[in-house]
């Protein structure tokens, strides 16, 4: 049977904030606290703080009802019969993920608990990390009948998330006693019965009640595992097919070709085979460090992860060496730039590898022109308006006497841009594309000189190319 639970969670950052409207969504009340009190006062107010889809909806559904945002840890601990730590794990000098967030919290909730609590960790954080939550609770005096600890990973992507949290490929729960489980279960029972995508009001995705997402009972050491290692596997997919795409840069073939190719066995997989400039974001750098960093100290050999992280920097320099080759020299150039965010759908721009390019192309003293739908606000905080560094308002007027247009997010509208139009206002049509989002054809057509990453050069470039390079 369904039923309401009361939850914390503690910390409203992405993967807080995501769950927090999610399980209200699932029917069951929700404490959300966080220690920002002009955060908690924004949620109050019904207000987003991050550009999410669904989720100023989700805020607006439950706000008065089934969700409530608070700074009182105390209070939501003695209060939540489930709290899920959500904070921050950044990475600290070393990789290592810093878990003085999670510290912090698990101490305070050893202070307030009165009865029975579930802890479970959502945050993305090392193995052990649940046996260190248990160690810091029974230091605090907390007898060991008063809590469990478990892991419950969260694999949701940004710009998708409250999609992704809602319609899961499988949900994870670590625990190590029946009692956590049975508590876990009933938490998503919703999904995993599949009553949630009855509802007229669900949010739409891809499961539907005949086709419910699998439940997962590890313990709570491989629910550590499984989410480091699921990013870790994700990105290494990324750097993989980025050599590979500089392959067929060399030899004159098509990336996207050669993806799909590879991609159609279903061993494989068609996502997250898209070459570009790298990988960046909240999670993949710091995860692919975290993880590495944990096989060390486990004496267990990953030279692996070096090289992914390696040729993920390589990425960025091989675009900035191609844009450079494109226009000779740089001091004085002007660069349109479609794209700040670390991809497209989202205003984040942590670890994003548009943000590195435009730092290198400014050091080498270009002027840029920069547009991106959602993610200028948070960029002018990184890259302050200059004489060297303008945010125009649309795609066009960045593109504005440009010497050469680069393309650094996915962005959707970026396809269906006027390139006619473009072509016209730029001071020389060359687009090139880091995420080899626009159909070189198209391109080609309407007189742009256009450069991807790992894709064909046009027929005639591609003859002289192979003939002269040949090994
Ligand atoms: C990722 C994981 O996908 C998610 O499961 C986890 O919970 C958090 O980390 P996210 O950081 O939101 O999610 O972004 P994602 O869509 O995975 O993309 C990460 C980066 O890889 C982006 O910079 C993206 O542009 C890049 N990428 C992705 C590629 O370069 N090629 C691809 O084929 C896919």
């Amino acid at each position: 049977m369904e039923e309401q639970l009361t939850i914390g969670i503690i910390g409203s950052g992405y993967v807080g904030l995501v769950a927090a409207v999610c399980f209200a969504e699932l029917g069951h009340y929700v404490i959300c606290v966080d220690s920002d009190e002009s955060k908690v006062a924004l949620l109050r107010q019904g207000k987003a703080p991050i550009h999410e889809e669904y989720l100023p909806q989700l805020l607006e559904r439950h706000q008065n009802g089934l969700i409530e945002f608070t700074t009182a840890l105390k209070e939501a601990t003695e209060r939540a019969q489930i709290l899920f730590i959500a904070v921050g794990t950044p990475q600290d000098h070393a990789g290592t993920a810093d878990l003085s967030y999670v510290d912090a919290v698990a101490s305070e909730i050893a202070r307030a608990i009165t009865g029975y609590r579930l802890i479970v960790e959502k945050s993305t954080v090392p193995v052990y990390t649940s046996e260190w939550i248990r160690r810091i609770m029974v230091r605090n005096g907390v007898s060991r009948e008063l809590f469990d600890v478990a892991s419950n990973p969260e694999f949701l992507r940004e710009g998708t998330a409250v999609a992704d949290f809602l319609h899961p490929d499988r949900i994870v729960i670590g625990v190590d006693s029946e009692r956590a489980a049975v508590l876990l279960r009933r938490v998503y029972a919703p999904l995993t019965t599949g009553s949630y995508y009855r509802k007229t009001s669900a949010i739409p995705g891809a499961r539907t009640p005949d086709h419910v997402p699998p439940l997962f009972e590890t313990s709570t050491k491989a629910a550590e595992i499984i989410k480091h290692a699921s990013n870790a596997f994700l990105a290494m997919k990324i750097s993989f097919i980025n050599v590979v795409s500089n392959i067929c840069e060399a030899v004159g073939a098509d990336i996207e070709q050669v993806s799909q190719g590879i991609g159609s066995d279903r061993r494989i997989g068609n996502s997250f085979l898209k070459a570009g400039i790298g990988y960046g974001g909240s999670c993949f750098p710091k995860d692919v460090a975290a993880f590495r960093y944990v096989a060390e100290h486990l004496g267990v050999e990953f030279g692996l992860l070096h090289e992914v992280e390696k040729v993920n920097r390589e990425q960025k320099k091989r675009f900035f060496r191609k844009v450079r080759s494109a226009l000779w020299t740089f001091r004085g150039k002007k660069l349109g730039v479609l794209g700040l965010a670390f991809k497209g759908g989202t205003d984040d721009i942590r670890e994003s590898p548009a943000i590195d390019l435009v730092r290198m192309f400014l050091e080498e003293g270009c002027m840029i022109s920069a547009y991106d739908p959602a993610a200028m606000e948070r960029a002018s905080y990184v890259l302050p308006s200059s004489t060297h560094m303008m945010y125009a308002e649309d795609a066009y007027e960045a593109a504005r006497d440009a010497d050469a247009l680069l393309v650094l997010t996915d962005w959707q509208e970026f396809i269906d841009l006027d390139f006619d139009r473009l072509s016209r206002i730029m001071r020389y049509p060359v687009v090139i594309d880091g995420r080899n989002l626009l159909d070189p054809s198209v391109m080609r057509r309407y007189g742009f000189t256009y450069l991807g990453v790992g894709r064909a050069a046009a027929p005639q470039e591609k003859e002289a190319t192979f003939f002269y390079n040949l090994p």
